[in-house]
């Protein structure tokens, strides 16, 4: 099964409105690099629209995504934003569950999936997040314990389309500290179990899994040899467009 490869570059809480909007054009500006390629950017929600019209304008390959998403359609909930909100800016795909949402705003693996529920409905693809801390790491217990997150949020969610899952383990978001290309195929092979088990194994077959944390170009050739892997989250290395190209380059 060939499954088309994904680079995702999670801005976070970083870039102003023109910050934001100067860096999606250094990054369409590189667009040769990222042939072939689904390349998705997620800015912060208040330069989904900038970023949008950038590459609406420049007829760009890229990509538009957001960082988060309220499972609630609309109504009284002040400071949130919806699937359908989302929509209506072209988002085509959303970041659920990311550790640092997890841990800042206390989401757990029910919201998790609820939120990719909600996304599925609105035609949005989620980017469902899972990872372990340090000391699961240290335990060797984190098939288990990023199995279990998965599968839980994905009783939420009934038709999965092509939903894609990112393996992030804690320790290596933003710490220079890489998994070994062992570790990252046996989570990932437990991941795509996962998947099988709810979904069946035709339609696991065909969803994406990616792996993100302090991934740079420097650092993504050992991973080529993962047949289960099919692409990156990038946080740090994504808010320079040449660094973030030279990831896309490293990847054919
Ligand atoms: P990083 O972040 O590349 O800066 O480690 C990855 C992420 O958190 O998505």
């Amino acid at each position: 099964m060939s499954r088309k490869k994904i680079l995702l570059a999670n801005w976070k809480m970083n870039t102003n409105y023109n910050e934001a909007v100067t860096l999606a054009q250094e990054m369409d500006y590189e667009r040769k690099a990222f042939a072939g390629i689904d390349t998705v950017v997620c800015p912060p929600y208040i330069s989904l629209k900038g970023v949008g019209n950038v590459f609406a304008f420049d007829k760009s390959p890229l990509m538009l995504g957001a960082q988060d998403v309220f499972w609630e359609q609309d109504g009284a909930y002040t400071g949130f934003i919806s699937a359908s909100m989302l929509k209506s800016l072209a988002v085509s795909y959303c970041i659920v569950g990311h550790s640092e949402r997890r841990h800042h705003a206390k989401e757990d693996d029910k919201t998790v999936g609820l939120k990719a529920q909600a996304l599925l409905e609105a035609g949005i693809t989620p980017v469902i997040c899972v990872g372990e801390p340090p000391v699961v790491y240290e335990a060797g217990s984190t098939r288990e314990f990023v199995s279990e997150q998965l599968s839980v949020a994905l009783e939420q969610v009934e038709d999965p389309q092509n939903l894609v899952v990112a393996y992030e383990p804690i320790w290596a978001i933003g710490s220079g500290k890489v998994a070994s290309p062992l570790h990252v195929q046996e989570v990932l092979s437990a991941l795509r179990a996962v998947l099988e088990a709810r979904f069946g194994a035709e339609r696991a077959e065909a969803m994406r899994l990616v792996y993100g944390g302090s991934v740079m170009a420097e650092n993504i050739h050992a991973y080529s040899e993962i047949e289960e892997l099919d692409g990156f989250l990038v946080g740090g290395a994504s808010l320079d467009a040449q660094k973030f190209a030279a990831i896309a380059k490293n990847m054919k």
